[in-house]
């Protein structure tokens, strides 16, 4: 997966930079190409000597070096990339990173990179556990930066938790990991609907409910990180669009929804409805704003088409259909009835009366049903995972074993 990979190291000032050494020497073995700019804290560490040896090329320190080639170096670097590893990271990098700090040759290429990013952090336990640290970590892997989780054990400070650079293999194995499901889905197109939709009374009135779209948000996340063509289908949402999808359509009520999606599904090999389709719209729509009277007001609600269901009555042969079920009662019962009444593939069950799934929450709590009464039981986790979850789980044969 690594064979002719071209991938950019940062070596940040930590004690675990003599580390970074071995990963450039697995990643070339990997059959990767690798190039190497350290920060003049690391040259305090591991000389830049070793690495130039090891990585088979010239390291980058100094943003003010005399030139060997007439180009600007960063942004030379930044576009050569195929990824970028920063290993180990320290608490300053990533902090750097995280607020765009460019001060020296390795944040400076950061900012101008669009290939996708690593850190490996490396540090103290404590420093690690700082609620500055962590926050920065967050921020960082809300861009959509992937982070190498440290290990736990004796650190050089003799110290104990976690902060232990990831070992070499394993950070070489999450760069596999990551450009073999980067190809995955490549060519396939995926559609994802998110969000809730929104139905007027008036002007400045809607019939709404409380979904934020993280879990239809996370799976458009997932399916571009697998390489997809992904085009999501959203209600408003508070979100910002992931980087990389093909299309981002925004919608409000559930006829909007129905259209784009309809339009969308002819071309779509899987399709995964995580949105909260309003039952319901109310069958006038006053142009001008409601005012209050001293009577009751009663709105008639008319009935939304069931885009699901559509979906199901024209799912073309090799098609994969994966619905949601958000449920106060029945769990089980309801979602099976849910995949017959709209012949779907999977359905992704929630009881959203649990505490940490559903509506509004960063993790979710399901089971994965498929057509043929299978149900995988999932923990409560992240909903970024879940969405890796069901990826594993939902695709066709032919597309799990494309690796
Ligand atoms: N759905 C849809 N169009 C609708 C209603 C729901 O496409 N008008 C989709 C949702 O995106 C979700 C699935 O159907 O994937 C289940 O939604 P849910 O609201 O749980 O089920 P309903 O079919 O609306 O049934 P009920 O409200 O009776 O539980």
């Amino acid at each position: 997966m690594l064979e002719g990979k071209r991938i950019l190291l940062g070596v940040t000032g930590g004690i675990a930079a003599y580390k970074a050494v071995e990963a450039v020497s697995r990643l070339r073995k990997a059959g990767a190409e690798v190039r190497v700019i350290m920060t003049r804290e690391a040259t305090e560490f591991v000389t830049e000597l070793t690495f130039r040896e090891i990585s088979g090329n010239p390291v980058t320190v100094d943003m003010w070096a005399p030139v060997q080639h007439w180009n600007v170096a960063h942004i030379a670097l930044a576009e050569w990339a195929d990824a970028v590893l920063v290993a180990p990271a320290t608490a300053n990098v990533l902090a750097k990173a995280a607020l765009g700090v460019a001060d020296d040759m390795l944040t400076t290429t950061l900012l101008a990179v669009t290939a996708p990013i690593f850190f490996a952090p490396a540090m103290n336990c404590n420093m690690f556990a700082h609620p500055a640290v962590q926050q920065n970590i967050k921020t960082l892997e809300a861009r959509g930066t992937h982070i190498i989780a440290p290990g736990t054990g004796k650190l050089a400070c003799g110290a104990e938790g976690p902060g232990r650079l990831a070992e070499p293999e394993e950070i070489v194995s999450a760069l596999e990991k990551f450009f073999a499901e980067g190809a995955q889905l490549s060519g396939v197109k995926v559609l994802v609907t998110a969000a809730g939709t929104i139905e007027p009374i008036d002007p400045v009135r809607y019939i709404g409910n409380r979904s934020s779209g993280r879990m239809g948000y996370a799976l458009a996340e997932e399916a571009v990180a697998r390489g997809a063509d992904v085009v999501l289908v959203s209600g408003p949402s508070a979100l910002t669009p992931p980087a990389g999808l093909q299309e981002f359509i925004s919608v409000e009520t559930a006829q909007e929804m129905r259209e784009a999606v309809l339009r969308e599904a002819e071309t779509s090999r899987v399709i995964v409805k995580a949105a909260a389709v309003a039952d319901y719209h109310p069958r006038t729509v006053s142009d001008q704003k409601i005012k209050k009277g001293d009577e009751e007001l009663s709105i008639i609600l008319e009935k939304n088409p069931d885009i699901l269901k559509e979906l199901g009555q024209k799912k073309r042969p090799g098609q994969i259909l994966v619905g949601f079920a958000a449920e106060t009662q029945n769990l089980l019962q309801y979602a099976r009835e849910k995949i017959e009444k709209k012949n779907l593939d999977f359905i992704v069950a929630n009881d959203v009366t649990k505490p940490g799934a559903g509506f509004n929450t960063a993790t979710n709590l399901v089971k994965i049903i498929s057509r043929d009464g299978e149900i995988e039981e999932l923990p409560m986790m992240t909903k970024k995972e879940v969405a890796k979850r069901i990826f594993d789980r939902v695709l066709p044969e032919d597309l799990k074993s494309r690796k």
